[in-house]
């Protein structure tokens, strides 16, 4: 035996589901809950930087990881979001069998851009393929919210408004297309750490700084920019609660962002928790000669474009 059955699953046909990283481009971040999460009010857009994630029939969970991401310091064990999103849709499906995922990162890691929210979105959407189990999008929701803040979005994909934690979403109006120059850094920043550094920036400066919103809101300006399609609009709005404390935690952070505005940015903010920072540029000529700007400075750097679609089946 040996080679029988288990060799001819794995060569089975993949379905293949591709979810989009994120940029955040307006986050307020209200007061620490009780349960450890912060109150907030975002703005996402899916930017045209996915995940790619391909699903194969097996007796177990396993994950994979390739592409152009260095991904060997990932677990692959029951502690990944992957296989975790798996395992809850299983239970909650009823399905007694496992999945073998292939998962082609493009998203950075610990980048701030929702790559680990895309993988598990994807692996949701993937295995209820695969299996059949036919969940709807509002049940698929609840499940991908309990595994993290972001995750329903990277299912929902376009332009979102998010409260709560993020995980309750209103979808945006939004016109044209928004051109991304993305700045990565050498390593990662961890998201609970950037919120712990908010906290003690806030006690630090009880005196100087206004509390934390009871209730945060998206500025309107966010809304009208986005429905406009204005890149010169949005530019002037793009705000991000998080940035002072990632750039406390990274420093050379703000070098990065000098250096986007003084090439021809329209503005430059840090994504979500960090420690990517994302350069809105005016049209594609513009996000096209930044790039190269941004390179010869010994950036490394990426394009992309927003809003793009949520995490769908491409194949399978
Ligand atoms: O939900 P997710 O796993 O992405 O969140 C990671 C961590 O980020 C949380 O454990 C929490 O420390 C912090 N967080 C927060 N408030 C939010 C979202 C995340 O404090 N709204």
């Amino acid at each position: 035996m040996g080679t029988g059955a288990n060799d001819d699953r794995s060569s089975a046909p993949a379905v293949h589901v591709r979810a989009p990283g994120k940029i955040n481009v307006f986050m307020k971040v209200g007061a620490l809950q009780d349960d450890g999460y912060h109150d907030l009010a975002t703005a996402y857009q899916a930017i045209s930087l996915y995940e790619d994630v391909y699903a194969r029939p097996a007796d177990d969970f396993s994950v994979r990881f390739t592409g152009p991401i260095d991904s060997s310091a990932l677990a692959v064990d029951g502690s990944n979001l992957a296989i975790r999103a798996a395992r809850l849709l299983a239970r909650a499906a009823d399905y007694r069998g496992g999945v073998s995922l292939e998962i082609e990162k493009h998203v950075p890691i610990a980048g701030g851009m929702g790559g680990g929210s895309a993988d598990a979105a994807a692996t949701l959407v993937a295995c209820d393929h695969l299996w059949g189990t036919g969940l709807s999008r509002d049940e698929l929701h609840e499940l991908a919210a309990q595994l993290g803040a972001d995750v329903p979005f990277a299912l929902m994909g376009g332009t979102a408004v998010g409260t709560g934690r993020g995980d309750r979403l209103s979808p945006a109006l939004a016109q044209g297309t928004f051109h991304w120059v993305l700045a990565l850094a050498d390593g990662g920043l961890s998201t609970p750490e950037v919120y712990a550094e908010l906290d003690r920036h806030r006690e630090r400066h009880v005196r100087d700084i206004a509390p934390a919103a009871e209730q945060p809101m998206v500025d309107i300006e966010v809304l009208q920019a986005l429905r406009a399609g204005d890149p010169h609009q949005l530019a002037e709005v793009l705000h991000n609660d998080l940035q002072a404390p990632a750039l406390h935690l990274a420093p050379e952070l703000a070098k990065t962002l000098e250096t986007g505005e003084v090439q021809g940015a329209l503005a430059g903010i840090v994504s979500g928790s960090g420690p990517t920072v994302a350069f809105l540029a005016a049209n594609q000529d513009a996000a096209l000669e930044l790039q190269v700007a941004l390179s010869a400075s010994r950036l490394t750097v990426l394009r992309a474009t927003g809003p793009v679609h949520g995490a769908r089946v491409v194949a399978g």
